[in-house]
């Protein structure tokens, strides 16, 4: 049994979760519940990002005191996690008040590295960042997420000299002691370490006041991202609390827009604590809606809520995980949604588990569970599932599994198990009916990381007593 202790990326709470957000915490979630198959111990961290002056904002555009409207939007992604059936142990806000005075450690132990100095230059008070002139010039001035002009700033404030760590940081991308993915992925962040200034550490609280304050200066408040990084030790209780049962992660989830600040800013702070680094840094690719950013300019922002009650949890996992590759962008509609669920989830697994359990009950067929239906044994028979989950592909292990799912559908239209029954030949008719059980309950065991909520139902069929065709179909079509 090893420990596994595993990251997601915390979300800024400005508002309430769309279908993008639940990237981070599925992929993870699968990733999780993969390694308890496997017999591991998981510690598996969630949050929200609570400071900064979107956040701030938005709160005094709700009229709301800003403490009230975090906490009325963290509560609503703590609601949306749970409903995605995604197991965490641990929650971290930031705006908690042991986050904030670790991190205030955090920032003391790493005072070797920073400095004091003026920014002259181009900032996005969209994405609370530092523009170079060179991105000014590629953009022409507007920011091509916030379609808003970047404004002038001159302000005094602390960074963090990235230059001390470049050659190990360097090193050890390229040896994958810490492993960037996909592979192009860490190509990218390779270039753009080598170009990578000091990064501005804090901000005047003239600029910004919502957040960390500095240690030892009360003109001076933390970037967003120092603070929301940390975010990944400060939930294990360091620098208080010796980290080393959990930390480094073995994986780190996180979105391809933010994969430069974690691969990046968040492996130099970690060299600068002496702490060793995640063993892989996997970054996901976005969902786009009808092949568009989602944005509430443009109004076409998918609610979670919405797709999750028309169809059920399964069905927005199964759309999500199977259909999007785990490394590139993906497609969001609403018919693709539907025909998923149709098509697939209730064709292929739904009428399949009715149609056995109702096969199976009918010639009273029981079916005595051994040792080779155990997670173990299951997942050692199916080493190229394994390959795939260990590698983090998550959607092509899903079809790998999902091709065990059809080709017992294969097998009872070619077995065709009513004709032997037809015929008498009970023998063997015993025989393929507990045969095609024994490979529904491998199946199953290999959807249980993606489906955990409709391979419980469909473990409760086959492992019990007696098997009984659900009373309700599993994924009902109207
Ligand atoms: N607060 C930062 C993360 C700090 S981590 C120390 C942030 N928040 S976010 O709300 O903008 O994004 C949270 C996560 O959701 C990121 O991993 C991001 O990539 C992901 N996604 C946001 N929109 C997404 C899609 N449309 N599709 C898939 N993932 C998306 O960045």
């Amino acid at each position: 049994m090893s420990k596994i202790y595993l990251t997601t990326a915390i979300p800024y709470v400005n508002g309430a979760p769309h279908i993008g957000h639940a990237m981070d915490y599925i992929i993870a979630d699968s990733y999780s519940r993969y390694h308890k198959l496997l017999g591991d111990d998981v510690r598996f961290q969630a949050g929200t990002d609570e400071h900064g002056n979107k956040i701030y904002r938005k709160a005094a555009e709700n009229n709301l005191p800003v403490q009230e409207y975090v906490d009325g939007n963290a509560q609503k992604f703590k609601d949306f996690i749970k409903k995605l059936d995604v197991e965490y142990t641990d929650f971290i806000r930031t705006t908690n008040e042991d986050h904030m005075r670790r991190c205030q450690k955090i920032w003391e132990k790493l005072s070797d590295h920073i400095y004091s100095s003026r920014y002259e230059g181009w900032y996005c008070a969209g994405c609370e960042g530092y523009v170079t002139q060179t991105e000014y010039d590629e953009n022409g001035g507007i920011c091509p997420d916030h379609q808003k002009s970047y404004e002038k700033l001159s302000e005094e404030n602390y960074y963090f000299r990235i230059s001390d760590f470049k050659d190990q940081i360097r090193e050890k991308i390229e040896n994958d002691e810490v492993k960037i993915l996909p592979e192009f992925r860490k190509r990218e962040m390779l270039k753009l370490l080598e170009d990578s200034p000091d990064v501005s550490f804090s901000r005047p609280t003239s600029q910004l006041t919502w957040g960390v304050p500095v240690p030892g200066d009360e003109s001076q408040v933390m970037y967003v991202w120092i603070d929301a990084l940390s975010n990944y030790i400060t939930v294990l209780g360091f620098p208080e609390e010796d980290i080393s049962e959990w930390w480094p992660a073995a994986v780190q989830f996180v979105g391809k827009d933010i994969l430069r600040f974690h691969s990046i800013i968040w492996l130099a702070m970690l060299i600068g604590l002496d702490l060793p680094l995640p063993k892989v840094i996997c970054s996901h690719g976005h969902i786009l809606a009808n092949g568009q950013k989602m944005s509430k300019s443009i109004g076409n922002v998918v609610d979670p809520n919405e797709a999750i009650e028309k169809y059920g949890i399964d069905a927005f996992r199964y759309y999500f995980l199977r259909h999007v590759d785990t490394f590139t962008d993906g497609d969001f509609t609403w018919e693709k949604y539907e025909s998923a669920y149709k098509t697939e989830l209730a064709n292929d697994l739904g009428n399949l588990v009715q149609r056995l359990a109702t096969m199976a009950h009918k010639n009273g067929v029981k079916y005595d569970i051994s040792d080779k239906d155990s997670a173990n044994e299951i997942l050692k028979d199916n080493p190229d599932y394994k390959v795939m989950m260990d590698n983090f592909e998550f959607s092509k292990a899903f079809d790998y599994a999902w091709e065990k799912v059809q080709n017992i559908n294969k097998r009872i239209d070619d077995e065709k198990p009513w004709m032997l029954a037809k015929a008498g030949e009970t023998e063997k008719l015993e025989d393929v009916l507990k045969s095609l059980v024994r490979d529904m309950i491998a199946a199953n065991t290999l959807l249980v990381p993606f489906l955990p909520s409709a391979t419980e139902k469909i473990k409760a069929v086959f492992e019990a007593e007696e098997i009984l065709p659900p009373s309700t179909p599993l994924f009902p079509k109207d």
